[in-house]
C-alpha cells in the first residue's frame, strides 16, 4: 500500500460557475476540488491550509469509514476542532473499499460554497470488477445559489424564517447556466454575469463510437434530488455508493444529495452527431432550469451543441418512479454480504418540521440537535462532562399509535437537545427513518439520510407509517445493498441496519445543507474506550482550550 499525499490550499475565489460571478470556495484554484485517487489500502494524507480570511472549515471523507482514526472524519463539533483561518491541519486515513465516494466541507453550510470533490478507489493490483468498460468519467453534481452561505444561514436562523429557496442553477462538474437576461438589460451586468466567461461553458464528456463508459456520479447539491439523462441512451447501473450493485437498465437515474452510483453508457447510437447530458429537479416544484453538458461522439468537434431539444427529464412529482428505483438497487449475486438476522436494538426515527421558540426546525422525535462546541469525541475521550448531555439519552421511539403522518403535527414545538445515542459496540442497530407531514398542508419531503463511519443495509422503503408486525416480516434480509446515503420518500419509511462496530462517535444526519443546520441530526457513539491517543491538532475549542501544545 501507498501513501497518497495531497496539499490543498483552501480559499475564496470569483468563478462563474453558471455564469453569474460569485465568490465560492476553491481548493487550489478549483471548485469542485482535485480528484482524491487512491488504491485500496492505501493511506492518504491531506494537508489542508485554511485561507480562508475570516471563517473556519473541517473536512470530511463521505463513505471513507474511518476505522481506526475517527479523529480524521473532518465533522466539526462531532470528531475535531475547527480549522482556523491561517492554520493548517492534517487528515490522515486508509481508504480501506475500492468504490466511487466524496469529499466536502462539514462545518455549517460551507459545502455549498462550493468545497467539494469526489474520492476514487481503485481495487487491489490483480483485483478485477465484475463487469467492463473502456473508459472511467467523473460527474460531479451540485446546485448552486447567488447567495453567500452565510446570508441563508443567517435567515434560516431569524424570525421571521427565511428559507434558502430553490436553486438559481444545478452544475454538472461545476458548470452550468443562469439566464443573465434575467438580471436586465443593462451593459454594467456583463461584469457580473456574462454567457461568454469560460467557468460557464459546458461540460464535455467525450466518447468513442462503439465503446462503454463508465459514469462515476456522485451529487453533492445543497438541497435538490435531481434526474440524470443521457439523451438517446440507456444506462447500466452497476455501482452504488462504492458497493456493486445487481445490474438494471434505466433511462434516467435519480440521485439524493450524498450518494454515487456508476452506471455503464454505450455509445452506439449516430456516430454523426452530439448529445445532451441533462439533469433536472426533481422531489421538489423545481425553478431551476435544466442542467446541461454535451456527450461528445469523436471526431465530431466537442463544442458542436446538439441541435434536438435537450430532454427535459421526468416531471419532478413522479414520485413511484423514485421510489421503484430505490426498491430495484439490491446487492450484486456474487458480492452479496448477507446482514445479521435480527437487530439488538431498533431506533425509529420521526422525521418532523417544528418550531422551537419561534424558529423554525427540523427534529427527530422532537428533538433538534445543536452541536456542542466541544466535539463530542473529544468530551468523551477525555470524559469532560459538562461539555454536552451524557446523562439522558435520546428518545428511540415517537407515540406512533396517537400520531398522523398524514397531517400537521398537532403540537409542532420541539426541543434542541445535544444527548446522543450510546450503542453496545458489536451491536446490531436497526434504524427505522419514518416520514410524515411537514408544517405545510398536505406537504411531505424527501431527505436523503448520510450515517458516518459505516455502511449499512437498506432493508426497505414503504408508504405510511412502519408497522412492526406487519412490514417488520418483509424486510429483505437476502441481498440488500450496503449504503452509506440513503432517501427517506415522502409519506413512507425506510429501514435500515449496521454494525456498530467502529469505535468511535458518528453523525447520522439529512445530507440537505439547510436541514442539517436545522437541527435533522443524530449522533451515535460506539466503543469510544477502544479509540486510540487523539492527535493533538483537532483540540483547541471549547472545554479543550488549552489542551492543545505544538
Ligand atoms: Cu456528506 Cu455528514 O456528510
Ligand atoms: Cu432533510
Amino acid at each position: 500500500a501507498r501513501i497518497r499525499h495531497y496539499k490543498w490550499e483552501i480559499k475564496y475565489e470569483y468563478k462563474s460557475p453558471d455564469c453569474f460571478k460569485k465568490l465560492t470556495i476553491t481548493i487550489n484554484g478549483r471548485s469542485p476540488g482535485p480528484t482524491i485517487l487512491a488504491q485500496q489500502g492505501d493511506t492518504v494524507v491531506v494537508e489542508v491550509k485554511n485561507s480562508l480570511p475570516t471563517e473556519n472549515t473541517a473536512i470530511h471523507w463521505h463513505g471513507i469509514r474511518q476505522r481506526g482514526t475517527p479523529w480524521s472524519d473532518g465533522t466539526e463539533g462531532v470528531t475535531q476542532c475547527p480549522i482556523l483561518p491561517g492554520d493548517t491541519f492534517i487528515y490522515k486515513f486508509v481508504v480501506d473499499k475500492a468504490g466511487t465516494f466524496l469529499y466536502h466541507a462539514h462545518y455549517g453550510m460551507q459545502r455549498q460554497e462550493g468545497l467539494v470533490g469526489t474520492i476514487i478507489v481503485s481495487l487491489p493490483e490483480g483485483e478485477s470488477e465484475p463487469f467492463t468498460y473502456d473508459h472511467d468519467h467523473n460527474i460531479l453534481l451540485t446546485d448552486w445559489y447567488h447567495k453567500s452561505t452565510s446570508d441563508q444561514a443567517i435567515g434560516l436562523s431569524s424570525i421571521p424564517f427565511v428559507f434558502v429557496g430553490e436553486p438559481q442553477s444545478v452544475l454538472i462538474n461545476g458548470r452550468g447556466r443562469f439566464n443573465c437576461s434575467l438580471l436586465g438589460p443593462s451593459n454594467s451586468v456583463k461584469e457580473v454575469c456574462s454567457t461568454t466567461n469560460s467557468d460557464c461553458s459546458p461540460y464535455v464528456l467525450t466518447v468513442k463510437p462503439g465503446k462503454t463508459s463508465r459514469l462515476r456520479i456522485g451529487s453533492l447539491t445543497s438541497l435538490s434530488t435531481l434526474s440524470f439523462q443521457v439523451e438517446g441512451h440507456k444506462m447500466i447501473v452497476v455501482e452504488a455508493d462504492g458497493h456493486y450493485v445487481e445490474p438494471f437498465e434505466v433511462e434516467n437515474l435519480y440521485i439524493y444529495s450524498g450518494e454515487t452510483y456508476s452506471v455503464l453508457l454505450k455509445a452506439n447510437q449516430d456516430l454523426s452527431r452530439n448529445y445532451w447530458i441533462t439533469i433536472n429537479v426533481v422531489g421538489r416544484k423545481p425553478s431551476t432550469p435544466l442542467g446541461l453538458a454535451i456527450l461528445n461522439y469523436l471526431p465530431n468537434p466537442p463544442k458542436t451543441l446538439p441541435k434536438t431539444v435537450p430532454p427535459p427529464g421526468p416531471v419532478w412529482n413522479h414520485t413511484s418512479s423514485r421510489k421503484s428505483q430505490s426498491h430495484a438497487i439490491k446487492a450484486r449475486h456474487g458480492f452479496i454480504q448477507t446482514p445479521p438476522p435480527k437487530a439488538d436494538r431498533v431506533i425509529v426515527l420521526l422525521n418532523t418540521q417544528n418550531t422551537m421558540d419561534g424558529y423554525t426546525k427540523w427534529s427527530l422525535n422532537n428533538v433538534s440537535l445543536t452541536l456542542p462546541i466541544t466535539p463530542y469525541l473529544i468530551a468523551l475521550k477525555y470524559k469532560l462532562t459538562n461539555a454536552f448531555d451524557d446523562q439522558t439519552s435520546p428518545p428511540e421511539n415517537y407515540d406512533s399509535a396517537n400520531y398522523d403522518i398524514y397531517s400537521i403535527p398537532r403540537n409542532v414545538n420541539a426541543t434542541s437537545g445535544n444527548a446522543i445515542y450510546k450503542l453496545d459496540f458489536n451491536s446490531t442497530v436497526d434504524v427505522i427513518l419514518q416520514n410524515a407531514n411537514t408544517m405545510n398542508p398536505e406537504n411531505s419531503e424527501t431527505h436523503p439520510w448520510h450515517l458516518h463511519g459505516h455502511n449499512f443495509w437498506v432493508l426497505g422503503f414503504g408508504d405510511g407509517k412502519f408497522d412492526r408486525e406487519r412490514d417488520g416480516k418483509k424486510l429483505n434480509l437476502v441481498n440488500p445493498i450496503l449504503k452509506n446515503t440513503v432517501p427517506l420518500h415522502p409519506y413512507g419509511w425506510t429501514a435500515l441496519r449496521f454494525q456498530a462496530d467502529n469505535p468511535g462517535v458518528w453523525i447520522f444526519h439529512c445530507h440537505i445543507e439547510s436541514h442539517f443546520y436545522m437541527g435533522m441530526a443524530v449522533v451515535f457513539q460506539e466503543g469510544v474506550s477502544m479509540v486510540g491517543k487523539l492527535p493533538s491538532s483537532i483540540l483547541g475549542c471549547g472545554a479543550t482550550k488549552g489542551f492543545r501544545r505544538p
